[in-house]
């Protein structure tokens, strides 16, 4: 039983027939923002992200690029593996599914589930879609041009008629509804939930679990005439990753069960009602939660090989900086809910939040710091009701809020409650009026400038986990030590000390003009 100080965090594993785009990218980066999140406020995190490399999908998208499956997978995880270097990712492990520890485990736990008498082998004919590698009923289709079968994510079906082995998922409806029952919270966000509890009241049938038309995947202990069906292999992997099969060891006793599978809508039957059957049939405790994200389309269409308008996580640090792209992924929409991607929408986001919100503030505080005040941080004054009104709410109320926001993985909710704070320092900015003091009032500048430069130092910190490069910038200006900036840190008994000396201010979040504006800038 995973401990309360420790945290584990998955990413669903990529298949590799295709680049990366901004979907995949959007999960990790999540995924990334919770678990430094949790590192920064004491919590023993593992994050895992990784690679899906068996199935009918990569072997045909193989035969296609003239390689071998191996050749392919070899090129294409390493280009999801280079997004670790390019989004900032903080994974601790990266695993690919043709690794030798993987297929032990995932062996094992075949081996479990039929020792566990819910194996049986008999024949499958049914329909199967390869572009979602699932299996799917006559009823569920529709019909497609040229008398294609449309399963209704889309994809065309093809009919298989072959020998497999078979999980007896009929069996465990009642014991998932009833586990459904027991944890409320088990199927994030709750939408999703009644969608899977309709789907399983609705009756399950036992689920074809080896494949013996092709050979790209784990052979089945005993029977390698056979090979598993790729969803048990893939869902494997997140234990494979804490050392199962070795339930006794370190890591499996510290991280299992994982305290939650972030996964794509899409995906999420396989994880909300194949996974936890297969790990309680063999005595294992499934995951704590499932949290299921909502699909980008990209200017309002969905994101398509054919239409080819997939962006490239590349492209978007290219345009925009790391940063600026991670922020906009996670504040632009609801983390659950569906929306759609537009340059439009990234340049005002970017401009509106980074470079007038935040960067602004920073860089006008840090000037007036600078100029007017030897570059040394102010001493501050008697505190008058509106200085603690705005420092309690960056040393202690925000906190709170972005806790409870994140707990709930409502990212989007947290890094509102950051802006409304930086709005409120804006607005303390205009009535306070620092650069009016300096005659006036010198004194009173030094406690205005004193409070807005705490305020920015709880800011970066709190802003860590999405915009780390930045915040680490913006905490270096402000001369914060490198061992004073996890979470115990946020507090009025750690706040900024006067007379430390502060660099020269730069900014930190630039402005994006946007193309058009650039080239007419340029003439
Ligand atoms: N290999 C399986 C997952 C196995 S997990 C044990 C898979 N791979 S995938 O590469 O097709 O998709 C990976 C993730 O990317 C999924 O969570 C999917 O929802 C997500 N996305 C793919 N396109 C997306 C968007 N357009 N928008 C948001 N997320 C999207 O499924």
């Amino acid at each position: 039983m995973s401990d309360n100080n420790s945290f584990y965090i998955t990413t669903p594993i990529y298949y590799v027939n295709d680049k990366p785009h901004l979907g995949h990218t959007y999960t990790a980066v999540a995924c990334d923002v919770l678990a430094r999140f949790k590192r920064l406020d004491g919590v023993d995190v593992k994050f895992l992200t990784g690679t899906d490399e068996h199935g009918l999908k990569i072997m045909q998208a193989a035969e296609k690029a003239g390689v071998s499956p191996q050749e392919l997978t070899d090129r294409v995880s390493q280009n999801f593996r280079d997004l670790v270097d390019v989004m900032n990712y903080s994974n601790d492990d990266f695993i690919r599914t043709t690794e030798e520890r993987h297929i032990k485990a995932a062996q094992a736990l075949w081996q479990k589930i039929t020792d566990a008498g819910d194996v049986y082998l008999d024949k499958y004919s049914g329909w199967y879609a390869v572009r979602d590698e699932a299996y799917y009923t006559e009823s569920e289709l529709t019909d497609g041009p040229g008398g294609k079968k449309i399963a209704p994510s889309g994809a065309e079906c093809e009919w298989v008629e072959e020998e497999s082995y078979f999980f007896k998922l009929s069996e465990w409806q009642d014991r998932l509804l009833d586990f459904y029952k027991k944890n409320p919270n088990f199927i994030q966000p709750d939408s999703r939930r009644n969608e899977v509890i309709s789907f399983v009241e609705g009756g399950l049938r036992d689920l074809s679990i080896s494949r013996t038309a092709f050979d790209w995947g784990v052979p089945v202990p005993g029977d390698d005439k056979h090979i598993m069906y790729v969803w048990i292999d893939a869902l494997t992997n997140y234990m494979t990753s804490v050392g199962y099969p070795d339930t006794e060891c370190e890591e499996f006793k510290k991280f299992w069960p994982a305290d939650v599978h972030v996964v794509g809508k899409d995906i999420l039957r396989f994880h909300a009602v194949y996974w936890p059957a297969f790990l309680m049939s063999v005595g294992l405790e499934p995951p704590k939660k499932i949290f299921a994200h909502g699909w980008w389309t990209v200017e309002g269409q969905k994101i398509s090989k054919s239409l080819g308008n997939a962006i490239a996580p590349s492209e978007l640090v290219e345009r925009y900086g790391v940063d600026a792209s991670r922020y906009f992924l996670m504040r632009e929409i609801p983390f659950g809910n569906d929306g759609n991607f537009s340059h439009e929408h990234a340049v005002n986001r970017i401009n509106a939040d980074l470079a007038n919100g935040l960067g602004n503030l920073a860089q006008r505080t840090l000037s007036m710091i600078y100029k007017n005040c030897d570059g040394k941080m102010p001493a501050p004054g008697t505190f008058t009701g509106e200085d603690k009104n705005l420092l309690n709410d960056a040393q202690v109320r925000l906190i709170d809020a972005v806790r409870g926001d994140l707990d709930k993985l409502q990212i989007h909710r947290a890094l509102e409650a950051v802006m409304a704070v930086t709005s409120e320092a804006d607005a303390y900015v205009d009535t306070q009026a620092p650069w009016k003091l300096k005659k006036e009032d010198p004194e009173r500048m030094g406690t205005v400038l004193y409070v807005l430069a705490e305020t920015i130092r709880c800011l970066a910190l709190i802003m860590q986990p999405v915009v780390p490069a930045s915040a680490a910038k913006m905490l270096d200006q402000l001369a914060v030590p490198d061992n004073e900036r996890d979470f115990s840190f946020i507090s009025a008994d750690h706040a900024l000390k006067p007379g430390v000396e502060i660099a020269k201010p730069e900014g930190v979040f630039p402005r994006i003009v946007e193309e058009e504006k650039q080239e007419a800038a340029n003439g």
